[in-house]
């Protein structure tokens, strides 16, 4: 026999979206529990990335979780594009007035849990056999196991919050979902190294030889990424492979700079677009990697999360609160505009600074004439520049 538990909103999912849900709804007054299938350890060790828009940087004010991050954040007004070792910066401040933080998905996670944890509220970590069920109904229910019981939550709301590989996407009917896809020929080898930054800014690498990023934790902790095949293992790239490839890859001013220290982290990412439709089901709701996942070149991942939860917290709010359900009617069209905007610039940024397979010399040349077009048109790095520090939120 199944225990029995009840809560108005059950989220799935402990990640950045489903935690900044369970606090933006629990400051709003309304009962909520996150079920998660990895120990809170495991998520909380997850090295993700690490770029935050403004808007995300009020979502988490929103949610009373920013403190550590106004100390610790570093505010960057600017990146650098460099083309077989020719940069040029792209002024944030001077083409848009608007910045961005650097701020790892680790840390936001950290905070967020820190939060839930002090606020008493439940979050059921190591649960298995998740099913939500009975979504088309008013009182869905979320069956699913741990500590070797049965349990059933039952709920107003199932908020799919469980990433690329969860569950929920697969519980909207196949007649009613329709997905988009497109998976890239390359990924990408990060490594996390105590080294200090070789720039004061991040600075995206287009080669010949491959795309490579140089990326930052903080003064102290640099972030790199070097073009791969996405089936290399991470034994294929030792730190010397590493180093010399950033190096051959940026070219010999920044390369001198680079502090060759041991990795501490390291990984491979596939590449690949991905949008599911729609965004709803009946008392299921998606938000974040449920719905839809980015080429991490354009550092959308994370934003478009916090995105789609600033827009379904407000939603939610208006329907169990307010009993009004028309935002939670418009959620999936108003999320799915702005994940679109997002999945266009990632696909372009991707598309423009990553050395694809031999094969298609037009392809090749017109990739060449938007990088040239890009370090000669103030329009061209406005509309990069306007992408990169995020879209306005229009949540209201
Ligand atoms: N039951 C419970 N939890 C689950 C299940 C399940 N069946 N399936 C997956 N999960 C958990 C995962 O263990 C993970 O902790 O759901 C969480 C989903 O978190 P993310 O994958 O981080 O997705 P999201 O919260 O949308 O955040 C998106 O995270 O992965 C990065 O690049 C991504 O920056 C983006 C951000
Ligand atoms: C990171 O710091 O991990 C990072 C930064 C920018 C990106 C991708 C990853 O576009």
């Amino acid at each position: 026999m199944a225990k029995l538990l009840s809560t108005r909103v059950a989220i799935v999912g402990a990640g950045p979206a489903g935690l900044l849900l369970g606090q933006l709804l629990h400051r709003a007054g309304i009962d909520n529990l996150v079920l998660e299938r990895r120990p809170i350890a495991r998520v909380l060790a997850r090295i993700r990335a690490g770029v935050l828009e403004e808007g995300t940087v009020r979502l988490l004010e929103e949610a009373g979780v920013a403190d550590r991050l106004h100390r610790e954040g570093l505010v960057h007004e600017g990146i650098e594009i460099a083309v077989q070792g020719e940069r040029r910066r792209i002024d944030f401040r001077a083409l848009t007035g608007r910045q961005v933080v650097v701020y790892g998905q680790t840390e936001v996670t950290k905070d967020l849990v820190e939060a839930r944890r002090a606020a008493g509220l439940p979050l059921l970590d190591e649960v298995s056999d998740v099913l939500p069920v009975d979504l088309e109904s008013e009182r869905p229910r979320v069956l699913f196991r741990r500590g070797g019981e049965a349990f059933e939550l039952s709920c107003e709301i199932v908020a799919g919050c469980d990433g690329f590989h969860g569950i929920c996407r697969s519980r909207i009917p196949a007649s009613r979902l329709r997905t988009f896809e497109r998976v890239y020929p390359f990924g990408w080898l990060g490594i996390l190294t105590r080294a200090r930054p070789v720039s004061d800014e991040l600075i995206y690498a287009y080669s010949e030889r491959g795309f490579a990023l140089f990326s930052m934790r903080s003064p102290t902790v640099s972030r790199l990424y070097v073009q791969c095949a996405p089936s290399d293992p991470v034994e294929a790239w030792p730190d010397e492979r590493v180093y010399e490839e950033l190096a051959l890859r940026v070219g010999p001013e920044v390369a001198a700079r680079l502090e060759r220290a041991p990795s501490i982290e390291k990984s491979v990412t596939q590449m690949r677009s991905f949008v599911a439709e729609p965004m709803r089901h009946g008392r299921l709701v998606l938000a974040g990697d449920a719905a839809h996942i980015v080429p991490p070149t354009g550092a959308k991942g994370l934003n478009l999360a916090a995105a789609d939860v600033g827009l379904l917290a407000r939603a939610l709010v208006a329907f169990l609160r307010g009993n009004d359900p028309r935002p939670l009617d418009d959620y999936s069209e108003r999320a799915l505009a702005r994940v679109w905007k997002a999945e266009r610039f990632s696909w372009w940024m991707t598309s423009l600074l990553h050395k694809f397979p031999e094969g298609d010399p037009f392809r090749d040349r017109l990739q060449r004439a938007e990088l040239d077009y890009l370090f000669g048109s103030r329009a061209q790095q406005t509309v990069l520049a306007e992408n990169y520090v995020g879209l306005p939120l229009a949540l209201d």
